[in-house]
């Protein structure tokens, strides 16, 4: 049986419980504290001008709060917000339907805009810059394009990999922000919320030893926390403390610095067969038969955030932490 990833980033199967811990307003939104004060100067400006925030660029690895950011600018500029994504929007038309669909200063948000298909990316600009499209009418000879105004909009787009945007489309937003791993009185807080509002008893070694564990990242602080609380409830008496989160953690396979398995192996494939790297993105997929994005855009960020791998133009290199971590000596080639 394949273990449960805990880290596992998606947002598949978001249920009430999520959803009920997702913050709808600034002041329920925790940490980014200057990303949270630039917000609220466009939002009020916007407001007094009686126009549309600029559209926003948001990118960063997953489960830092992007979804969740543009759900609290549409509460607090009053408006709706309509999400899809990009690998959905298959032809311009399909993008063309949603964005004649918008009512004045909505905000449409497209999560993994870097995954937008070239045909629906063009009829982005004029949208974005002139807030119109050109659609093609009927086919052959007898086609002919016309132009539809569209109301007033935000864009903001997410994505964990800025570099991957194209140039023309990462030109258009007037606003660029890159998603920061939260410190851990942030997350500690994000988990203290959580244990409030799920009616979880706690204490604050529990919350901690959560916090800690959850590499920077609110969704995991979540998930681990509703996997602590089932295990305290069958395991334990029922309270978070500090032993039931080290139990389920166990179980779970997540150490105390947060890494689970694919962590590890990433780690010490690196050091086995490379003897430390450096190794290419391409061929540590194919040797841990994993998809590359995943590597790439879950796990590494953290790893490199935490100094246990290094990027150098010949790739991938386990620093000395990382060797320390898994308790091996670094074997020095002559
Ligand atoms: N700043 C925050 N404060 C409190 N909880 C947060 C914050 N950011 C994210 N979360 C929690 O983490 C979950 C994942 O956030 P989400 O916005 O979906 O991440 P992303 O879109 O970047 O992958 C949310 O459902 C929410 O419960
Ligand atoms: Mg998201």
């Amino acid at each position: 049986m394949e273990k449960e990833r805990v880290l596992a980033p998606d947002e598949l199967g978001e249920d009430n419980i999520q959803k009920s811990l997702r913050p709808k307003t600034f002041r329920e939104y925790i940490g980014q504290e200057d990303l949270k004060k630039k917000m609220n100067i466009f939002i009020k400006a916007a407001k007094m001008r009686n126009e549309t925030v600029d559209h926003i660029l948001l990118y960063g690895p997953p489960g830092l709060g992007k979804t969740t950011l543009a759900g609290v600018i549409a509460t607090e500029m009053g408006v709706n917000l309509k999400i899809t994504t990009g690998p959905v929007l298959e032809k311009s038309g399909d993008l063309a339907a949603i964005l004649t669909s918008l009512e004045e200063n909505d905000i449409l948000f497209i999560d993994e805009i870097h995954r937008l298909n070239t045909s629906v990316e063009e009829i982005l600009y004029p949208a974005m810059e002139d807030n119109e499209i050109d659609i093609l009418i009927g086919k052959g000879p007898s086609a002919r394009s016309i132009r539809i105004e569209l109301p007033k909009f935000t864009l903001i787009g997410a994505t964990t990999k800025a570099g991957q945007l194209s140039t023309p489309l990462r030109d258009r937003f007037g606003v660029t922000h890159k998603m920061e791993f939260y410190k851990l009185e942030e997350l500690e807080e994000i988990v203290r919320r959580g244990a409030d509002i799920l009616s979880i008893s706690y204490d604050e070694d529990g919350i901690s030893e959560i916090s800690k564990r959850s590499r920077g990242t609110p969704r995991i602080a979540n998930r681990l926390l509703k996997r602590a609380r089932d295990y305290a409830l069958v395991e334990g008496n029922g309270i978070l403390d500090k032993k039931s989160v080290n139990g389920i953690l166990k179980l779970l396979g997540v150490d105390e610095t947060g890494l689970d398995e694919l962590d590890r192996k990433i780690l010490s494939s690196i050091i086995d067969v490379y003897n430390g790297g450096p190794v290419g993105i391409e061929t540590l997929s194919l040797l841990l038969g994993e998809d590359k994005r995943t590597i790439e855009e879950v796990y590494e960020p953290y790893l490199i955030k935490i100094g246990f791998i290094k990027r150098t133009p010949r790739g991938r290199v386990v620093t000395e932490a990382g060797y320390r971590h898994l308790g091996i000596k670094k074997i020095i080639e002559k």
